[in-house]
């Protein structure tokens, strides 16, 4: 092996942790500290078993759907109550595990814990303090290549996402109603679509495996349209942290009686 490759494999010798003189440091902070605060609100949430449905709206919180567990209110459980009703279990458990699955192995996400909670790297160009490197070639990182499998599910929740914010238009007397919290739920959806087919694990199931995109044209387009999409996917991602989160707020606050829904029609 020559100096020259020698030298390549490692990381630079130098005494100094970093030499950047910009805030780098910044970043992982922002995102250590967004982070950690929506994974306590959701947590908390998601254990409250309350406030989760609007039942005059039928507004249910997307960390309540579907509602599968023994204490759901009949009219939030659109696909039937079996899960025991204990405190350990949130009501949606069919469903949570893998939406966190699906944004903890997210290649967005990977990158802003590994630097934020790892510090591994902190930034571009910062030395880690870990001695060992092994990326995510062993257990249990290398389970980070399930993601594919996840987005499938993930998009599977979605669509149920998007019947829950249809039903919302419905109102408990079976009369067509909108208010903010139509709005909200809609918005929501939209942009939980967004963020599921922006993944890059999507787009290359829509356009991977391909020798020759001019044999199929179909396939190329929608390539172009989801790469558009991915090249937003970090925005998307924390955007749909902070429309579930307004989401979720929205309909506790209006199930716990803090304020009443804004009413455009009925
Ligand atoms: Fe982020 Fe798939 S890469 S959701």
């Amino acid at each position: 092996m020559s100096s020259t490759t020698e030298a390549s494999a490692g990381r630079a010798q130098i005494a100094a942790r970093t030499l950047r003189t910009d805030r780098w440091w910044l970043p992982p902070l922002a995102n250590f500290v967004g982070l950690a605060l929506w994974v306590v609100y959701a947590t908390v949430r998601a254990f409250m078993q309350d406030w989760y449905f609007v039942p005059q709206y039928n507004y249910l919180t997307p960390f309540y759907s579907p509602c599968v567990s023994n204490g759901c209110v009949e009219q939030a459980a659109h696909f039937g109550r079996f899960l025991p009703d204990v405190w350990w279990l949130p009501y949606a458990s069919l469903t949570l595990p893998f939406l966190l699955l699906f944004r903890l192995t997210c290649y967005y996400y990977r990158k802003a814990y590994y630097r934020a909670f790892w510090l591994s790297p902190p930034a571009c160009a910062v030395a880690e303090p870990h001695k060992k490197y092994t990326g995510e070639t062993r257990f249990p990182l290398l389970g980070q290549n399930l993601h594919r499998y996840f987005f499938y599910i993930a998009a599977i929740i979605s669509l149920i996402n998007t019947y829950d914010a249809i039903e919302a238009f419905i109102k408990e007397d079976g009369s067509f109603g909108l208010g903010l919290g139509n709005i909200i739920l809609v918005i929501n959806v939209v942009m939980l679509w967004a963020y599921t087919v922006s993944c890059h694990s999507c787009r290359s199931i829509i356009g991977g495996r391909l020798n020759h995109f001019s044999k199929h044209p179909l396939r190329y387009k929608l390539w172009v349209q989801v790469s558009r999409l991915n090249g937003k996917h970090m925005q998307l991602a924390w955007t749909t942290l902070a429309t579930l989160a307004i989401t979720d707020f929205y309909i506790m606050a209006v199930s716990a009686g803090w304020f009443a829904d804004l009413r455009i029609v009925g």
